[in-house]
């Protein structure tokens, strides 16, 4: 049966002032906000006065309050909000992946003790649907593997090196400008932000909990002008790619890394702000998701969709998680990578199983190289900010032909 829909909202910002308009528009959902916290009671808001307060009790322990959406810009309170709000009886949506993937476990804990709703579609992607997609569609078994981009600000800062030639530090100037990167954009050019996204995306297609802390991970802060070029001459682009594919074995390859693709790859077409996933499985082969990745109306439509869905009381079963074998992360596959360097002397050249091209150039030098990913996890050599490894397309090697492997070493050991 449908549920009138009373709303306590927690932010007023970017999302929170999305979901607002477009709840306006949209009166056939019968969901309205009843109280809007926020913390600054002097900005000026696109809403009446009376909507607001500056008091989280006011809408954690209102009783007509059934709906309580979580929109805010610190993830610690978040937490404490949404926890509150679970044991409160409230059914709760959120778009704060860091503190969703920072929490996961207890997260689980909370939804099984209260039986309450605990959505967050446009906690990845944003507008795509994502992660009910893998929840309900695909099943485990026939799920090989999906890659995403995921982060809106990187994507947006490789496109514009691309495009225009700009080094790092000017695309990123300019994304800042546009609103499409934060002030302090760690979270988001280091890696964090998708690896964030991800370890939600895992339990959602794998039944796997985990976080940021045992995933491997790198931005797109050491992508040099040099790597614009290599990959224009091969006709390749450079996207930051969350990758999880099932190995032979059953077990889950998984990380965050720079890689290139060819121009006539899916994700060669998601640039600027936009994400892109794709999934592959076992009979519907590849399919190719594709949409606004951030932003107020995208991202309030994400949310949007899970406050409807709340009024046919819609709860993640987390399927993978209690109802299949669950898989596990392995670490026992070799990557093909490229590293763009200054100096030789900054790479762990004996960690490569061979060294298949080497390239001197006046201003920067590249190798191409197999590395097992145990190998790659334990060191840190590639974290330099002089260091850039770039994935190959297709990178997951999972057996390595020895013979290959001697020829190389051989050349270049
Ligand atoms: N922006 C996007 O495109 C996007 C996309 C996907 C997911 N998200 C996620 O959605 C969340 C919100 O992002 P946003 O871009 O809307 O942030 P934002 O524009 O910075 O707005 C944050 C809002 O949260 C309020 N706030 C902060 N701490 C609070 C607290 N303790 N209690 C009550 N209100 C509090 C702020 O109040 P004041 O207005 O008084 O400062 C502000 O209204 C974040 O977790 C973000 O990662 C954002």
């Amino acid at each position: 049966m449908k549920k009138e829909l009373v709303i306590g909202l927690f932010g007023f910002g970017v999302v929170g002032e999305g979901l607002y308009k477009i709840l306006q528009q949209t009166p056939s959902l019968k969901a309205k906000i009843k109280k809007a916290c926020i913390v600054d009671t002097q900005k000026k808001r696109n809403a009446p006065k009376e909507l607001f307060t500056t008091d989280r009790n006011e809408l954690l322990f209102d009783d007509e309050i059934n709906v309580i959406v979580e929109v805010i810009n610190d993830a610690d309170a978040a937490f404490q909000i949404v926890s509150t709000a679970l044991k409160n009886n409230k059914d709760v949506v959120s778009a704060s992946k860091k503190m969703i993937s920072e929490h996961l476990p207890e997260l689980l804990e909370l939804q099984k003790q209260t039986g309450r709703s605990f959505l967050y579609e446009a906690a990845a992607c944003a507008s795509i649907p994502v992660i009910r997609n893998l929840e309900e569609y695909y099943d485990n078994d026939l799920l090989h593997s999906f890659s995403a981009i995921l982060n809106g600000s990187t994507n947006y800062i490789l496109t514009k090196m691309y495009d225009e030639n700009v080094n790092f530090d000017k695309a990123l100037t300019t994304a800042q400008e546009l609103g499409y990167a934060e002030t302090d954009p760690k979270m988001d050019v280091e890696g964090f932000d998708a690896a964030h996204k991800l370890t939600l995306l895992l339990n959602h297609a794998y039944g796997i909990v985990t976080s940021i802390d045992t995933i491997s991970f790198l931005g797109v802060q050491n992508i040099h002008l040099a790597d614009i070029s290599v990959a224009k001459e091969k006709q390749w682009r450079i996207k930051l790619v969350a990758t999880a594919k099932t190995l032979s074995n059953g077990k889950i390859a998984t990380f965050v890394f720079p890689q290139f693709v060819s121009e006539k790859h899916h994700f060669s077409f998601v640039k600027n702000e936009f994400n892109g996933v794709i999934i592959e499985s076992g009979f519907a082969d590849q399919q190719f998701f594709y949409g606004k990745g951030a932003g107020s109306l995208a991202t309030g439509s994400g949310v949007m969709s899970d406050v409807a869905a709340l009024r046919y009381g819609y709860k993640y079963e987390y399927k993978k998680l209690y109802h299949h074998d669950k898989k596990e992360i392995s670490n026992d596959f070799y990557l093909r990578v490229y590293v763009s360097f200054n100096d030789f002397s900054q790479i762990q050249k004996d960690d490569f199983e061979w060294i298949e091209e080497w390239h001197g150039g006046s201003q920067r030098n590249y190798l191409i190289g197999v590395i097992h990913f145990d190998k790659l996890t334990q060191s840190e050599w590639w974290k330099n900010s002089d260091v850039s490894l770039i994935l190959y397309s297709d990178a997951i090697l999972e057996d390595i032909n020895l013979e290959d492997k001697k020829k190389n070493i051989s050349l270049f050991k």
